[in-house]
C-alpha cells in the first residue's frame, strides 16, 4: 500500500509535479469503486507519477438534488488510492478550480447534444471545462477514463485532438459486477432490491432486439428510460430506477 499525498491547491500540485517526466492522471468525483481502481492500476503501471483527483464538479450537474446526493466518501477514497498505486490525490474546492466563477467554458456542438447531452443541458460543457482545467493543472502525459461513460470519453478524446493537447486520452473497458451491472458510484444509492433489478440494463442491451423493444422491456420492469439508442456501432442507455440515473453502453 502506497502513502498517497493529498494536495488541495492547484499551485501546489503544479509545483510538485514539475520534476516528473511521465505523469498519469485519473480524474474522478470520488465514491471510488473497482472501475476507478482499474484506471489507477493501469496509470501507475505506465507512469512515474500517478495523480488522481476527487472533485464533485457542480457545473456538470443540471439537477441540484443529484449534486447534493452525490456520495462523499473521502477516507475510503484515499485508501483506494493508496491500494492502487496513486502517489498524489488532488482534492480541490470549487473556488480553486473556478477562480473565474465559470465565466469561461468549453462547448462542443454536435455529439454533446445527443444522448446524455439532450437530457442534461449543459452537462458536457461542465465536463469538458473541468477536464481541460484538470489536465492543465496535473500536466499529465496520459489521462484514463472508463468506457462506461463512452460519450464522455469520446468527447474528451476529440477535445484533446481539437485543442492540440499534449495528453494521451486512454479509455479502459467498463468494469462490471458479476451480475453484469456496470460499476458506478451511483450504485451505492440503490437498495439491495434495486441493485438486483439494475442488472436488467446490461442484460437487456446485450439482447439481439430493436432499441424500441429493449426500451419496452426496461419500462415494463419499472425503469424510466431517458434514451435507448443505437448510434454508429454502439447501443447507449440511460434509465432511472429508485430515482437514480444509471447509464451503460455496449458495442453492437
Ligand atoms: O466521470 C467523472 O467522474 C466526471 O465526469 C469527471 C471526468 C471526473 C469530470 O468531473
Amino acid at each position: 500500500m502506497k502513502h498517497t499525498k493529498v494536495i488541495e491547491k492547484p499551485q501546489d500540485l503544479i509545483e510538485y509535479r514539475k520534476k516528473y517526466s511521465s505523469i498519469g492522471f485519473v480524474p474522478t468525483m470520488g465514491a471510488l469503486h473497482a472501475g476507478h481502481a482499474s484506471l489507477m492500476k493501469k496509470a501507475s503501471s505506465e507512469n512515474e507519477l500517478t495523480i488522481a483527483s476527487v472533485f464533485v464538479n457542480p457545473t456538470q450537474f443540471n439537477n441540484a438534488t443529484d449534486l447534493e446526493k452525490y456520495p462523499k466518501t473521502f477516507e475510503a477514497d484515499l485508501k483506494t488510492c493508496g491500494e492502487n498505486g496513486v502517489d498524489v490525490l488532488f482534492f480541490p474546492q470549487f473556488s480553486d478550480i473556478y477562480p473565474d466563477n465559470y465565466r469561461f467554458k468549453l462547448s462542443e456542438n454536435e455529439f454533446s447534444k445527443l444522448l446524455c447531452g439532450a437530457h442534461r443541458p449543459g452537462h458536457f460543457d461542465g465536463v469538458l471545462t473541468v477536464v481541460l482545467k484538470l489536465l492543465q493543472i496535473t500536466g499529465c502525459h496520459r489521462a484514463y477514463f472508463g468506457m462506461k461513460d463512452y460519450q464522455q470519453y469520446k468527447l474528451i478524446s476529440d477535445m484533446a485532438k481539437a485543442l492540440f493537447l499534449p495528453t494521451e486520452i486512454i479509455g479502459l473497458p467498463t468494469v462490471r459486477e458479476a451480475s453484469g451491472l456496470a460499476m458506478s458510484s451511483r450504485n451505492m444509492r440503490l437498495s439491495a432490491e434495486g441493485k438486483d433489478k439494475a442488472k436488467l440494463i446490461y442484460a437487456t442491451i446485450t439482447q439481439k432486439t430493436s432499441p424500441d423493444k429493449a426500451r419496452e422491456i426496461l419500462t415494463a420492469n419499472g425503469f424510466v428510460v431517458d434514451y435507448l439508442e443505437d448510434i454508429a456501432d454502439r447501443r447507449y442507455v440511460a434509465a432511472t430506477l429508485e430515482g437514480i440515473r444509471l447509464i451503460d453502453n455496449v458495442e453492437i
